[in-house]
């Protein structure tokens, strides 16, 4: 279980948010949806220790930590590639810093750079390829890490419509066979629907919930679902109304 309580934020004397609360259970997928500039990325680089907290506490699987860095994977919202590492190299940069068995861990690379359509690109440089694939070699390095709290900024925004959904579903996968928590955040309402058990609609700035939804049914879900389709018309209307505040 994560647990984050009374977290703030300021940049430049402005309140990112302040006081926010949230509770995320040990393998549920939660997601985060709100306006372009409310916080969300940098709820995320706060929780990680990417960027200081300004208040309030983050405890994981029930003990007070700093924050979550070495605990979690966490995909920026930028790639982070390294320019001169080949697509392989950048994937395999954890286990390197880690010094874990190299073999395996190629092994699974190799593997994901298959599910995830980059075979073949293994030793292309990043700026060789193109932004929707840096976009996967950066969720491939993500899903190296092997941490059981994954978090996501925006992982599948650069991807066309049939490889996001191959994606989804690698996600889904994350959370049901591998027993993964995942917190991601996504400007895609529909990806929310189909892939969360709650999701977290935000204020624009400073970011403040506005509305907690939990979604019983199961998965994998259809788009058109009548059920969805009713939460979908509730979202976009708390969207509004937090752009509105
Ligand atoms: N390093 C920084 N220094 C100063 N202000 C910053 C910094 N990083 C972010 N901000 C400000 O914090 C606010 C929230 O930015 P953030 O990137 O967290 O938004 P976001 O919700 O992730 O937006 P998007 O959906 O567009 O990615 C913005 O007003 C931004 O200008
Ligand atoms: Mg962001």
């Amino acid at each position: 279980m994560l647990q984050i309580t009374d977290l703030a934020k300021y940049y430049n004397g402005q309140t990112v948010f302040s006081g926010f609360d949230m509770q995320l259970p040990a393998g549920r997928f939660k997601v985060l949806l709100g306006p372009s500039g409310c916080g969300k990325s940098t709820l995320f680089n706060a929780l990680t220790g990417v960027t200081s907290k300004d208040a309030g506490t983050i405890v994981w699987q029930g003990k007070e930590v700093a924050h979550l860095g070495r605990l979690c994977a966490y995909m920026h919202q930028k790639d982070l590639l390294l320019p001169w590492f080949s697509l392989m190299d950048n994937a395999l940069l954890p286990v390197k810093t880690r010094g874990r068995n190299m073999a395996t861990a190629r092994k699974r690379a190799e593997t994901l750079f298959s599910r995830l359509g980059l075979a073949g690109y293994e030793s292309h440089r990043p700026n060789q390829v193109s932004g929707g694939m840096r976009q996967r070699c950066a969720l491939v390095r993500t899903l190296m890490f092997d941490r059981d709290l994954i978090l996501l900024d925006e992982p599948l925004s650069a991807l066309d419509a049939i490889t996001r959904q191959r994606l989804q579903h690698l996600l889904l996968l994350l959370q049901t066979e591998f027993a993964k928590t995942i917190l991601m955040i996504t400007h895609d309402v529909d990806e929310a629907l189909l892939l969360a058990d709650d999701i977290f609609v935000s204020s624009s700035l400073p970011m403040a919930v506005i509305q907690q939804i939990h979604l019983d049914l199961p998965k994998p879900r259809a788009f058109d679902d009548p059920c969805l389709l009713q939460i979908k018309a509730d979202i976009l209307a708390y969207l509004v109304k937090g752009e509105a505040v």
